[in-house]
């Protein structure tokens, strides 16, 4: 059973703002996307990484890869996290032909502990069609009207945050994909849930939290790397 997993890398890192793709943001002296890879890798259980890159950013990113000693397949990505996911998906399938289990990992969750790539891959090849790894939410959480007045306060112990990677059976994903071509939802596992296909959950991790403002960069540089 060959494992396979996708890392979108195709953001521009809006949020960031460091004048380049998140991906190539460096922490503790190496890019992010360095560190995804290597952490992936590192599990043991993954085949083949295909990582969808900005069009512009294709050939750095595989000079950055190669020069890492991270060995991954690098493809131009979309216009949404989803057409990245799609992209590499399609390329994975084309790479790795026996693939029977994918993993869909943020570049930006650079810091993800292999165990937590272990506990997720190991779910799926013991039966189960989705897994998401999860973290209890510490804070209260409202849900808010068109003018931030409350509108619910949903109970926290029913709530979850979501974490990558998130592992699927390759057919139950790709059927997923197949069935919403325009969705742009930024969770894959979401996608899956509309098919109406369970999804289990594994405790994740606080480090696999991901990088999105100059402030979790600071975090990742003080702690995570
Ligand atoms: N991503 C992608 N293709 C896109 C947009 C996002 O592959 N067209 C990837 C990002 O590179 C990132 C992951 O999806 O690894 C999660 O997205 P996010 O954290 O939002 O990163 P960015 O889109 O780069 O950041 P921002 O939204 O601040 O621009
Ligand atoms: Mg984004």
């Amino acid at each position: 059973m060959s494992v396979v997993a996708l890392v979108p890398a195709a953001g521009r890192g809006e949020r960031l703002g460091a004048g380049v793709p998140k991906a190539l943001v460096p922490v503790r002296g190496e890019p992010l996307l360095v560190h995804a890879v290597r952490g992936l890798l590192a599990s043991g259980c993954v085949q083949r990484v295909v990582v969808a890159a900005p069009l512009s950013d294709v050939d750095t990113m595989v000079g950055v890869l190669a020069s890492a000693g991270a060995d991954a397949l690098v493809v131009p990505g979309g216009p949404s996290r989803t057409q990245s996911v799609r992209l590499a998906l399609h390329a994975a399938m084309a790479d790795v032909p026996d693939a029977t289990v994918v993993l869909v990992h943020d570049a930006a969750r650079a810091f993800t502990p292999a165990g937590l790539v272990r506990s997720v891959v190991e779910r799926v090849n013991s039966g189960s069609p989705a897994v998401i790894p999860v973290l209890p939410v510490a804070d209260t959480i409202k849900r808010v009207d068109a003018h931030g007045v409350v509108a619910a306060t949903p109970d926290r112990a029913d709530l979850r945050i979501v974490q990558t990677p998130q592992g699927f059976r390759l057919d139950v994903l790709r059927r997923a994909y197949d069935a919403y071509p325009d969705d742009t939802t930024t969770d894959d596992a979401g996608l899956v849930e509309r098919l109406g296909v369970g999804i289990d959950t594994v405790p994740g991790d606080p480090h696999a939290m991901k990088i999105t403002t100059r402030f979790d960069l600071a975090v990742a540089e003080a702690v995570l790397g």
